[in-house]
């Protein structure tokens, strides 16, 4: 090893790069005096995220669980339904289904991480019945109130044909577009449009990780005027009279404040170069691992534009044992990399949940290895990280 590489700095997985007008933003905050959660920068960050999304109307959040709940709650969702929602995902919407005192049902997914949609149909006509205008789930004979569809990793769920099976069973969307800003639609009836506009509600996340940061934050998308108005109104404590502070209903505390919104202005204004640079380094990945039939690069479903987020590789003959220690070794030479997430379906607190055929999703987790994907990430960087993951897994 040469002395360069004992100086090596570590290669986190997914950290952000502030490189641009932040730090004068949140100047102008201070500057100002308006840190909290009211302020110019909140409406400026919500007019910027709806004209690049092409959404009507954005509603800031302070982080996307708070902008999944509240969506859930405006898509009718009550104690005592049932929420369909993948089991390959980070744990946040499964636990706003609970918030809601709803129960989620999980589903497997298919090649790219996404739900299977074909699937999901069997499910449709093998485990409900429609009954009025409710879809019921036959095991329980409650109500399937709604679906939340997760476009992982940056990719794009086949969301013209869940809306399309979603209308025929009367069941309302929550897209999960937390990872995916930026991805947009290449074919089909959804062609040019982006992800999170594809329904009534669409949900982003403005977390360190995510391919813009606010440090925290979130956004609910959607086309509805009256809905807009309510989840703001909701977002805001449920204000009936600002001046007297009188409340008909019980509302939150999910704004976003000034300062992150800052941030988040400055974030947007880089997102394309982010995504430019993201699949440049995806595209070096694919060059370096070609010629290792042990290691797969996985793409990004054919009929979307994906902003590239998050780049995993499958591990032929591997199991979970093996990528925990392959990571171990891997920190041993500064490289960040992970598996995806236990699936959720395993989860202590949703063990007992429904689960329907979940095989594709129990066998990527077996596999997967997510690798350094961050937005400052070099080609130097890149060769690196594929040079060890090759020695490393030979
Ligand atoms: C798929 C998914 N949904 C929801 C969230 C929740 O977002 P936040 O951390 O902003 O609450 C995240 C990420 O954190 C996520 O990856």
């Amino acid at each position: 090893m040469s002395d360069a590489r004992c100086e090596r700095a570590f290669i986190p997985l997914s950290v952000p790069s502030l490189q641009g007008r932040e730090g004068e933003y949140v100047q102008q905050c201070i500057d100002t005096e308006w840190v909290s959660s009211a302020g110019a920068f909140v409406t400026r960050f919500e007019e910027d995220v709806a004209s690049y999304t092409g959404a009507r109307f954005a509603i800031a959040c302070v982080n996307g669980t708070a902008a999944l709940h509240l969506s859930l709650l405006m898509a009718g969702v009550v104690p005592g339904d049932h929420v369909l929602v993948p089991s390959l995902t980070f744990i946040a919407p499964i636990n706003t289904v609970k918030y809601c005192g709803a129960e989620p049902i999980f589903l497997d997914c298919d090649a790219f991480y996404n739900i299977d949609v074909s699937k999901l149909r069997r499910f449709f006509e093998s485990e409900t019945r429609i009954e009025g205008d409710a879809c019921v789930y036959r095991q329980t004979g409650r109500r399937i109130a709604a679906i939340v569809p997760v476009h992982v990793f940056g990719g794009a769920v086949d969301m013209e044909s869940l809306s399309a099976l979603c209308l025929e069973y009367r069941i309302p969307v929550v897209e999960d577009a937390t990872e995916s800003l930026g991805t947009r639609y290449t074919a089909g009836e959804l062609k040019g449009r982006h992800t999170g506009v594809t329904g009534e509600f669409g949900c982003l996340s403005f977390n360190g990780n995510k391919i813009i940061t606010c440090g925290g934050g979130g956004m609910i998308l959607t086309d509805n005027e009256s809905v807009a108005r309510r989840l703001k109104y909701l977002s805001e404590q449920a204000k009936d009279d600002l001046e007297f502070f009188v409340h008909h209903e019980v509302g939150f505390n999910y704004r976003l404040t000034n300062v992150q919104a800052a941030i988040g202005v400055a974030q947007l204004e880089q997102l394309d170069q982010f995504i430019a640079t993201k699949k440049a380094n995806f595209q070096r990945y694919r060059q370096n691992l070609a010629d290792t039939a042990r290691l797969q690069l996985i793409g990004y479903p054919p009929y979307c534009d994906s902003n590239h987020w998050f780049y995993s590789v499958q591990i032929d003959g591997y199991r979970r044992e093996d990528l925990r220690a392959l990571i171990q070794r891997l920190a041993v030479q500064k490289i960040q990399a992970r598996p995806v997430w236990e699936l959720n379906h395993r989860q202590k607190p949703y063990r007992s949940c429904p689960a329907f055929e979940i095989t594709k999703a129990a066998e990527l987790a077996e596999k997967t290895l997510n690798v350094p994907c961050s937005s400052n990430l070099t080609f130097e960087d890149v060769d690196y990280v594929c040079e060890k993951l090759i020695q490393e897994v030979k």
